[in-house]
């Protein structure tokens, strides 16, 4: 087990649109760190670029609140091809702590996305797994839940958010200092 460090909303490398994944077989050893990591942060969706990975892949875990059907999920190169719908949902994020806002998505996607071993598939998907998935593209094209609102309400979490923007970007800083 590998714990990984989660980003925070103010690090660069969540604000960029993340690259394809093109080599599937080192994949795997990374797949099971971001799951440890998610479990230990009592997330049920993580993003590559949260932990600080330039890849286009996601995991979730939607077992706890859904017990039915398949519920532990890898999606990679996921797209978005057509949505329908809409809901709200009040929506946390591993990157923003503390931070919940009720966001209006599409209920309804198709999602064309690669398997673990680059298999293709397209499937229509509703709810929470559907609610989740837009969660975690979004990341992976550097879109938080907080361009998803008005700006009304992102002003009621302003403090707060550059207080978390502040503290990601001086610890972008002590990373750096290591890579050299
Ligand atoms: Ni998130």
């Amino acid at each position: 087990m590998a714990l990984m460090e989660v980003v925070h909303y103010g690090d660069p490398i969540l604000r960029k649109k993340c690259k394809p994944v093109e080599d599937y077989k080192k994949l795997s050893g990374l797949i099971d760190d971001m799951f440890d990591t998610m479990y230990e942060e009592n997330g049920i969706g993580l993003a590559a670029n949260q932990v600080g990975v330039d890849l286009n892949l996601f995991i979730i875990d939607i077992s706890d609140i859904e017990e039915e059907g398949e519920s532990i999920h890898v999606f990679i190169n996921g797209e978005i091809i057509e949505s329908s719908g809409e809901s709200w949902f009040e929506e946390g994020c591993l990157s923003i702590p503390d931070i919940r806002l009720d966001v209006k998505r599409p209920e309804t996607i198709t999602f064309k996305y690669q398997d673990e071993s680059g298999h293709e598939h397209t499937k229509e998907i509703s709810g929470l797994l559907a609610r989740a998935i837009q969660h975690e593209v979004d990341h992976l094209n550097g879109v938080f839940i907080v361009d998803r609102v008005t700006s009304t309400t992102k002003m009621t979490v302003d403090k707060t958010l550059k207080a978390i923007k502040k503290d990601a970007l001086s610890k972008v800083k002590y990373r750096k200092a290591f890579v050299l």
